[in-house]
């Protein structure tokens, strides 16, 4: 247990649920082994509280906190700024203090273009994949835009909400599932973006079929209970690289923490965290 006193800066997360949440491991493993002075708590927060909680939180001078499932969107109404990244997502996960109330950034951009980047995956371009148009999906969106890609073939269940979000971007080209062999011939990085494919429902996929994969040389699926998906291993066995969700994880509470403190996160705060989240879910 980590010595609190007057001085500790107080950090958080929000979420609803929140018992399964992996942030206060990571964040409080950077205070650890960085040496500074921060004790990171989780906070279940209810649909009818969340405002007076995050109002509450900033009078009590806590200095940043995250925002998970489902608050991403919500938040954005009761916080007094939102950096332009942010509002260009569509959602906030992560809080700094200011005077005046709480800033809103989102950091899941950061973590997955540095995911990407550590891997040696480049996408400036070059088209890509995703499937899925959920939440996850704008940061997903945003990374890749911002590192250069080219054209995105986002494939999702439903082509109308698909469409609805992501259809005006001139970048976007929305497909069913099913019609993955639209998408000319080649090689590409592909995101995985939506929920299928999450413990307990391991065997599932949103696409099986073969002939989709050998469309696929890297992969990041943003899921990481299970550490590989089905999806991951049928694009293994077509000989891709493949990667889950959990660097993505890790690297956008390495930008939050960076926001809430100031302070750059070390290379071996950064592994000895991936080290204890990796025990964590094993
Ligand atoms: P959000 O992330 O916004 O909360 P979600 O319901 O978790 O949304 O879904 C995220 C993504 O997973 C969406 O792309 C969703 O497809 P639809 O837009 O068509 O709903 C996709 N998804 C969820 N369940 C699915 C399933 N059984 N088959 C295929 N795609 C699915």
């Amino acid at each position: 247990m980590r010595e609190v006193s007057g001085k500790t800066d107080i950090l958080g997360i929000i979420g609803n649920p929140i018992e399964h949440t992996l942030s206060p491991l990571i964040h409080n493993t950077i205070a650890e082994i960085d040496g500074h002075d921060t004790v990171y708590i989780p906070f279940h927060i209810k649909n009818e509280t969340l405002e007076v909680g995050v109002k509450g939180a900033h009078g009590l001078g806590v200095r940043g906190m995250n925002v998970t499932v489902p608050y991403k969107k919500e938040v954005m109404k009761v916080i007094s700024d939102i950096d332009d990244m942010a509002k260009a997502i569509g959602a906030v996960n992560t809080l700094v203090y200011e005077e005046n109330g709480f800033k809103g950034y989102n950091t899941d951009a950061y973590g997955f273009s540095r995911e990407l980047k550590e891997n040696g995956i480049d996408v400036d371009s070059k088209d890509v994949i995703i499937v899925g148009a959920g939440g996850a999906t704008n940061a997903v969106v945003n990374a890749l835009l911002s590192m250069g890609a080219a054209k995105i073939y986002m494939l999702n269940r439903s082509t109308e909400k698909a469409k609805a979000a992501f259809g005006s971007i001139p970048e976007v080209e929305v497909y069913a599932l099913s019609e993955w062999d639209k998408i000319a011939a080649g090689k590409y990085f592909c995101a995985q973006c939506t929920s299928v494919g999450l413990a307990p429902n391991d065997d599932e996929s949103p696409i099986m079929d073969e002939g989709f994969f050998d469309l696929v040389d890297s992969v990041v699926d943003i899921i990481y209970r299970p550490a590989e998906t089905k999806f991951m291993k049928l694009a293994k066995e077509h000989g891709a690289r493949v990667f889950n969700g959990l660097d993505m994880l890790l690297y956008q509470a390495i930008e939050s923490y960076r926001l809430f403190t100031g302070h750059e996160v070390s290379e071996k705060a950064i592994d000895e965290a991936r080290r204890r989240l990796l025990k964590a879910l094993n």
